[in-house]
């Protein structure tokens, strides 16, 4: 899979004390547009899974290239997350917490867990979209990308 170029998300939930936590994840695609349902897969020993599987409910932050001290913040360990990485989280009403700066925010509702080898595939419905501007954080070999110049090739 490391030969498989994708964007980085941050997913987000709730923590038991009410903090906003937040998981590095690429495991994520589409599923279907009517409804809009996405998934995502989150391996049961990590913290994100228990928030979700009690909450039923997650945000998707899909990172834009400024972001990268972001993305590898989250891809530690609660404990391990050191430094002074600055999250500037929205929390509003119901919703999951909001990163600021991310290319796009879905608020989404848990509407089936299916588990399969350390994973569960987590499939959500899109309540809520909101987009902003800028260039996507790439993730491929195990590394975090910047995009060169932003300036995507015409057509397809
Ligand atoms: C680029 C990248 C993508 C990742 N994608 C996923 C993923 O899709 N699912 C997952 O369970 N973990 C993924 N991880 C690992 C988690 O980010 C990492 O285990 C994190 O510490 C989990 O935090 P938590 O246990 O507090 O939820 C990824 C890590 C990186 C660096």
């Amino acid at each position: 899979m490391s030969k498989f170029a994708t964007g980085v998300a941050i997913i987000s939930t709730l923590a038991p004390d009410g903090a906003p936590h937040g998981m590095t994840a690429n495991a994520l695609t589409s599923v279907s547009l009517e409804p809009p349902l996405l998934l995502v897969c989150i391996a049961h020993n990590r913290n994100t899974y228990g928030y979700v599987r009690v909450q039923q409910r997650f945000g998707v932050n899909f990172l834009s290239q400024g972001q990268a001290a972001i993305a590898r913040y989250f891809a530690r360990e609660p404990k391990e997350r050191l430094g002074d990485v600055a999250v500037p989280w929205q929390v509003s009403g119901a919703a999951s917490p909001r990163l600021d700066g991310a290319l796009a925010f879905m608020d989404c509702r848990v509407v089936a867990m299916h588990d399969h080898g350390d994973h569960a595939i987590v499939v959500a419905e899109v309540d809520d979209v909101s987009v902003g501007g800028g260039v996507p954080l790439l993730y491929y070999e195990r590394q975090l990308f910047a995009m060169d110049n932003g300036v995507p090739s015409p057509g397809l």
